[in-house]
């Protein structure tokens, strides 16, 4: 652990979280999450931060804790402190209780679920420990628990995918089905919200949901008892690619031509899905970039400074046809 920053960030918890106050409503302009993070503060000894991850649910989500790991290394000044949840929301709590014990310098974490966080998040403030929320958001009254909310907007995500649905297939009266991610996760509400927004007013129908837990074997599952339950479904929108891509072998076991019989949506735009969009199994993919290590590292090394931090940092994300996946897909970093 690092003394000095401990002492120090103990010094200046008081001013962090008026600060905190003041800028709850400011929101910073859209990051691309490409900075390297190393610039932001003149940092003279080790941050020791403990990260607790979601689990290694999904492509989007190795890529994510790869950014992480990268990023916040002990060239760049950091000590990690690492672990996965396993997709448990008590496994979260217990890791930064544990945090709390070690009196790391900052603790950072992507929950699981939104709501459930206060009273762990009381006990990071009274040990005047700062946090960090990362890809996504908590659902609380009180903004004072946490310094800043690094993420994707997930309402826009779903906006744009229903959008798109609508500007393709508007007229045609299509039943279409979703695959839920991890229920009570921000982005399961958030997608799901902004794909029904976007197709109200549409001849479009969501006939069915379900969680596929934001998993590849999940989603494939729940795509078979849609297949079995219904002889008429033409969409998926799914809230990931791994479900997706699930839902492609259920429809090919099925017989049926996947991005033909049945048209499918998904969010993330990870290589896997890129490449299934690029073969004509999937008909568009809404992009959330998981590289959010850099804006994690320059932000710690901020609060640790005493600099005054955006409350919300929102990370920008495009959308692929096919066109244009077969174009990124050589670049394409994760
Ligand atoms: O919170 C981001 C979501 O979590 C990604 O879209 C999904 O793939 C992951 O599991």
């Amino acid at each position: 652990m690092s003394k000095n920053f401990r002492r120090v960030g103990a010094a200046l918890f008081a001013t962090l979280t008026a600060t905190a106050l003041v800028a709850c409503s400011s929101e910073q302009a859209p990051s691309d999450a490409g900075s390297d993070g190393g610039d932001a503060a003149a940092a003279t000894d080790t941050i020791v931060l403990g990260f607790s991850q979601v689990g290694a649910e999904s492509g989007w989500r190795a890529a994510n804790t790869k950014s992480i790991q990268d990023t916040l290394t002990a060239e760049n000044g950091f000590e990690l402190k690492f672990s996965d949840a396993q997709q448990k929301q008590e496994n979260q709590i217990q890791a930064i209780r544990s945090y709390i014990q070690q009196g790391v310098d900052v603790i950072a974490f992507s929950p699981v679920v939104e709501t459930g966080w206060d009273a762990v998040l009381q006990e990071a403030k009274a040990a005047n420990i700062p946090v960090i929320l990362t890809d996504r958001a908590v659902d609380s009254t009180d903004d004072t628990l946490y310094e800043s909310f690094i993420g994707s907007d997930f309402v826009l995500e779903g906006q744009m995918a229903g959008e798109w649905a609508v500007e393709q297939y508007d007229g045609e009266g299509y039943k279409a089905v979703e695959l839920q991610g991890t229920t009570g996760a921000a982005p399961m509400i958030d997608r799901q919200q902004g794909f029904a927004d976007a197709i109200a007013g549409s001849d479009i129908e969501v006939i069915d949901s379900q969680t596929g837990n934001f998993t590849r074997t999940e989603g494939k599952q729940v795509m078979e008892g849609f297949l079995q339950k219904y002889d008429d479904i033409d969409l998926v929108f799914a809230h990931n690619d791994d479900m997706g891509l699930g839902a492609i072998e259920a429809i090919e076991a099925a017989g049926k031509v996947p991005g033909e019989d049945i048209k499918i949506i998904t969010v993330d735009a990870v290589k896997d899905g890129m490449q299934a969009l690029a073969d004509g199994k999937i008909n568009y993919i809404v992009e959330c970039n998981p590289l959010l290590g850099p804006d994690l590292a320059e932000i710690a090394k901020k609060v640790i400074a005493g600099e005054e931090v955006p409350k919300r940092i929102v990370v920008k994300d495009e959308a692929f046809d096919q066109e244009a996946a077969k174009e990124a897909l050589p670049d394409r970093q994760y």
